[in-house]
């Protein structure tokens, strides 16, 4: 039997598996090995990965070690428990004033990465269009591709503080009727902010062309300058919108797979039902665990948004030392800086070029992004006082050494 002829079309048919594609975290993992083979004493320092470095506050885990052992706590939780929508509800008012009803208005799932894959199986058919800004998350994107949708990309550039320019979305929206538009405020990897004028126009825009917003609130805890917006606070909002938060981020849970879902009731129960369809909720456990981040939790995000902070900052004054335009970062724990023409003497066109000159000569590792101009994304969620690098000071001494003085301390 040939089993290619088994692979959807989706993922490349016949051909799939025989296509060599290079991955751009392949490239930079290749470059990593290469620069610790020759430089075996001199410490990698990693900005790539985009995850949180500690473990979550002690009290969670105690959580969760306790509630692992209740009996009750085994079965297929389905879509979910009561309680946790509850704290969820209790979160979204206590930060931000959001109202949503925890029996209709609010859904958990299993991480949000699986809730963005699922949503548009509840709202796309072939044909249909979204539109999703880039760069961005891929998953909701490539999800509605796999169901036959059409991708508009709308490009997120500084000269508009990386939103969507209002009067393109506007046309975009008219001419092509998309039955979703994808947001991610604050933004994974831009870091910008949405401001409250922005997304009451989007919302508008939802009414009279009947779209939905799905807006990816998974770094709501991590807003620096100014402070996080949601289509939810807007008049009308709720309806026109399903809007994602993570624990991932916030409380260090990445490994737990935990977020929620809220908006309109019919749109959660619409999400519920392919939900439902697709997974059988997370461990209840887990959520046991996410009820206690989420209703106690508070002081420990505040020391990670601050720490954040403080990496953004310094790495900012570092890299314009070092002839790298960047700037403070409103939000997140990422940089988004453009890349300069030459850097040492190199000419540079791509991000790429970038980041793979930073890690040959500097064991510095970024993630390259060239989606709408060459950007580099370094993410301050490095690892410091286990291996490598003893201390925050430590790192940003070697950053400075390296990037500003061209010495590979
Ligand atoms: C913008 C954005 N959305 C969603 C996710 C997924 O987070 P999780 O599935 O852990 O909730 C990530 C993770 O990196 C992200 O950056």
């Amino acid at each position: 039997m040939n089993v290619q002829k088994l692979f959807a079309d989706r993922i490349g048919g016949e051909n799939f598996g025989k296509v060599q594609q290079t991955f751009k975290f392949t490239l930079i993992n290749n470059a990593k090995g290469d620069f610790i083979a020759k430089n075996p004493s001199v410490k990698v320092i990693d900005m790539g990965v985009g995850e949180p470095e500690e473990l979550p506050t002690p009290s969670i885990i105690e959580s969760l070690f306790t509630e692992a052992k209740v009996k009750g706590n085994r079965i297929y939780p389905c879509n979910g428990i009561l309680d946790f929508s509850q704290a969820a509800s209790r979160y979204l008012k206590r930060e931000f004033a959001i109202e949503a009803d925890p029996r209709t208005e609010i859904m958990h799932c299993v991480g949000t990465k699986t809730a963005l894959a699922q949503i548009p199986m509840a709202f796309l058919n072939p044909g249909d269009s979204v539109i999703a800004t880039v760069p961005g998350y891929p998953v909701l994107p490539k999800a509605s591709e796999w169901l036959g949708a059409r991708l508009l990309p709308v490009a997120l550039e500084a000269r508009h503080n990386f939103l969507p320019e209002l009067k393109e979305l506007e046309s975009l929206v008219r001419r092509e009727r998309p039955k979703i538009v994808l947001l991610n405020y604050p933004n994974n990897p831009t870091g910008a902010v949405a401001s409250k004028d922005f997304l009451r126009r989007v919302v508008e825009l939802a009414h009279e062309h009947c779209f939905l917003i799905v807006q990816d609130a998974a770094y709501a805890d991590y807003v620096h300058t100014g402070s996080f917006v949601s289509p939810l606070m807007i008049d009308g909002g709720k309806e026109v919108t399903l809007e994602l938060y993570s624990l991932s981020k916030s409380y260090n849970m990445q490994g737990y797979r935990l977020g929620f879902v809220a908006g309109g009731a019919p749109l959660v129960k619409a999400f519920g039902l392919v939900k439902d369809n697709t997974d059988n909720g997370q461990f209840i456990a887990i959520q046991k665990a996410g009820m206690h981040a989420l209703d106690s939790c508070g002081a420990f995000v505040r020391e990670n948004r601050e720490k954040y902070r403080r990496r953004l900052s310094r790495a900012a004054g570092i890299l314009r030392r070092s002839g790298i335009a960047a700037t403070e970062s409103p939000s997140t724990f990422y940089l988004y800086a453009p890349v300069p023409k030459e850097f040492r003497g190199v000419p540079l066109e791509t991000a790429q070029q970038m980041t793979d000159l930073l890690i040959t000569r500097y064991g510095l590792i970024t993630v390259p992004w060239d989606e709408a101009g060459p950007f580099l994304r370094f993410s301050m969620t490095f690892e410091v006082g286990t291996r490598d690098f003893g201390s925050e000071d430590e790192v940003f001494q070697a950053l400075e050494m390296r990037l500003v003085h061209d010495r590979l301390a």
